[in-house]
């Protein structure tokens, strides 16, 4: 007997005709040149969704709503805790921001094509400079403030941009980030020359600026004409964004215009429930996907109030935070990592600061970014008085692959499953074999190619890294990286990770980038990094050191050197704090280090010597060796 479900119709309907299911969508989207065709399917392994069609994302974010008469609509909501600062933006004042803002990256000879590095902190300016980018075809790449210069330096050389932006600081309880000497260590770095920056200079600190490269934002904006919206083909790139692979260099995930702005019109009233009329908050940052697509681009293709708050979870002032914020502005839908919640609690378990506030105005509360322990969902859910819904997602995809569809209809999703499958995305759990695997059954994570628009077309200027990372394992799917199964009832149960990637707070990481930097200090013969599970970030990097024989030197100098290091060239964000030295590494005969065994010890659970390995006795010497520095850290 088939579903009689409207989630199982609108998961059908794209499943079984895509052309007439995208098409449909599509028609929300104002275009210059609508599309005539669907899918592009004659390059497969690469599909290209709305080939024809030629439209402009930041018109379709802004001037479309102001040319529809919702121009006093407020289009942005800017709550500065760090700062003690508020302000809204209409969809009018915004749109003649970005107006004004693309005349100044334009007369920095920014064209169509071109690309802009975005290095900045969760300030309005951030949003005006992605969309400035988006109004003259420019493709923007935000890099994430927690990331160190050198990290910068990689994602300059690889997109090679034109333009630079940036602002003299950001702000993290506690401490002022200087944003410039990153900024300027990132450009010394880099092998393509930076010639142009345009730096924002905050009241809180402003910085100096390099004479004949840096310009004023303030000023540059003051002297510019606004410019129009130029119209791009929907293939067109509108952004790169750089995300953890598992070497030290990162993949950038291309994002298209066309079938971007259908998705993410579409996520916005499928997944999360909203209507033009709603305000929604996604408390991340700009630099991460998330940010691009809940805090950014979706909000405003649907017409909707979207909030960008600068603060964190708790200690900006305090855990009552999350719950002023949803009452001051009247929050309809809600999504952050549980990683924020997690913190939350832990600082006011009964939300008694919380409790001052009236949420009654929130519907629904998301969660993505790692998996959600059951627990901390009940905690949320309670104190919100709403329903909590996980959803799982990557870079790569731009909106959720699986989630429990709040606009179409409310389904019965047990905790800890992050949903169904949305549709458009045909997912299939994969023994090694390439065999599908029967309910329960734990494999491989992939999506039955083409996925749907919006997700990644390509990594930027890189196929053959694309096949290989994603494509080549599975022909005919995308391998998404994460395994798990599906329930008898269809749930997706996301479990975890099937490489070296490591998610720290909800931030994705990759340890063989840690690996990379710990290795290269001059003492430093070997080492391996495993994410070991921690009751408040989710997963925290451990790293087992050997040093080169014949250093006697201290060791505990030696680990303090090593997680300077990790923070001096990945950043803080790496929250690499943990370390100990080994006599060896546990490896198999062929010399691969057995990581799945010293990440179970570190997280204290059952493990057993793999068959393989030359030398069993070292795993109980590091065993022992973990507990001095305190792991297991949970479920020991
Ligand atoms: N610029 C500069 N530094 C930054 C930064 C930024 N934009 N964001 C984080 N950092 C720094 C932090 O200050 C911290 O530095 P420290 O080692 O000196 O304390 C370090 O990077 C680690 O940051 P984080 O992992 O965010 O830990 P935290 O203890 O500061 O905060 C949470 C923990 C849970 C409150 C915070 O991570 C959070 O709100 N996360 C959930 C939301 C989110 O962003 N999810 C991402 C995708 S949905
Ligand atoms: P990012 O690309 O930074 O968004 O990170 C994506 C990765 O985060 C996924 O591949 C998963 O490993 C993890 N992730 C995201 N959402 C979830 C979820 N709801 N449940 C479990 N893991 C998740």
């Amino acid at each position: 007997m088939s579903d009689p479900s409207r989630y199982a119709a609108e998961f059908e309907a794209a499943r079984d005709n895509p052309d007439a299911f995208w098409a449909d969508q599509a028609e929300a989207i104002r275009w210059t040149r609508p599309p005539t065709q669907v899918l592009d399917d004659s390059r497969a392994p690469f599909y290209h969704w709305f080939p024809d069609g030629e439209l402009n994302t930041a018109d379709n974010c802004l001037d479309r709503h102001v040319d529809a008469g919702r121009g006093d609509v407020t289009a942005l909501i800017y709550d500065s805790p760090v700062t003690g600062t508020q302000a809204r933006y209409t969809y009018a004042e915004l749109r003649d921001a970005v107006a004004r803002f693309a005349g100044v990256i334009r007369d920095q000879g920014v064209a169509k094509g071109d690309r802009v590095i975005i290095y900045m902190p969760m300030i309005p300016e951030a949003v005006i400079a992605m969309l400035a980018c988006a109004r003259i075809g420019a493709v923007h790449s935000v890099v994430f403030g927690g990331f160190a210069g050198a990290e910068l330096a990689k994602r300059i050389d690889d997109a090679t941009p034109t333009l630079v932006l940036s602002a003299s600081c950001g702000i993290e309880p506690g401490r002022v980030v200087e944003y410039k000497p990153l900024l300027d260590t990132g450009i010394d770095l880099a092998e393509h020359k930076v010639e142009r920056c345009v730096i924002f200079q905050r009241d809180t600190q402003r910085c100096e600026l390099v004479s004949g490269r840096d310009i004023d934002w303030n000023e540059a904006l003051a002297a510019a004409e606004p410019a129009d919206c130029v119209p791009v083909a929907a293939t067109d790139p509108l952004y790169i964004l750089y995300t953890s692979g598992t070497t030290g260099k990162p993949k950038g995930v291309v994002r298209d215009n066309g079938g971007h702005a259908v998705a993410m019109h579409y996520s916005a009233r499928a997944v999360y429930g909203l209507s033009p009329d709603d305000v929604f908050w996604t408390a991340s940052d700009v630099g991460w996907v998330v940010g691009h697509s809940y805090i950014v681009y979706a909000p405003l293709l649907l017409g909707c109030t979207s909030v960008m708050y600068e603060g964190k979870p708790v200690g900006t002032p305090d855990a009552g935070a999350f719950f002023r914020v949803i009452a001051e502005h009247g929050v309809d839908v809600f999504f952050t990592a549980p990683t924020a919640f997690r913190a939350v609690k832990k600082v006011d378990p009964n939300a008694e600061l919380g409790a001052a506030h009236d949420t009654s105005c929130l519907r629904a509360l998301f969660l993505a970014g790692e998996h959600t322990d059951p627990d901390t969902a009940r905690w949320a859910g309670e104190k919100l008085d709403v329903p909590v819904i996980d959803h799982w997602w990557q870079t790569e995809t731009a909106w959720a692959m699986s989630a429990n569809p709040l606009g179409i209809e409310m389904l019965d999703v047990p905790p800890g499953s992050a949903g169904r499958p949305m549709p458009g995305y045909d997912i299939r759990v994969l023994a090694p074999d390439g065999s599908e695997v029967g309910a329960d059954e734990m494999g491989d994570i992939c999506v039955k190619l083409p996925l749907p628009p919006g997700c990644f077309p390509t990594l930027w200027q890189n196929d053959a890294r694309f096949r290989s990372s994603y494509l080549d394992e599975f022909p005919g799917y995308y391998r998404s990286g994460d395994a798990g199964y599906f329930d008898a009832a269809g749930n997706v149960w996301v479990m975890s990770r099937v490489d070296d990637i490591i998610n720290v707070a909800g931030h994705r990481l990759s340890t063989g980038m840690m690996e990379e930097v710990i290795a290269d200090h001059a003492d430093v013969a070997e080492v391996a990094v495993v994410g070991a599970a921690d009751a408040d970030k989710g997963q925290l990097p451990v790293a087992m050191v050997v040093l080169k024989s014949g250093v006697t030197r201290p060791s505990d100098e030696v680990i303090a050197e090593l997680v300077a290091l990790v923070r001096d060239r990945i950043g803080p964000v790496a929250a690499f704090r943990h370390a100990t030295l080994v006599e060896r590494l546990p490896k198999t005969r062929s010399g691969k280090v057995v990581r799945a065994t010293l990440r179970q010890i570190a997280d204290g659970k059952e493990w057993n010597t793999p068959a393989t390995i030359d030398d069993p006795a070292i795993l109980t010497e590091i065993e022992a060796q973990l507990a001095t520095i305190g792991y297991p850290r949970r479920g020991g």
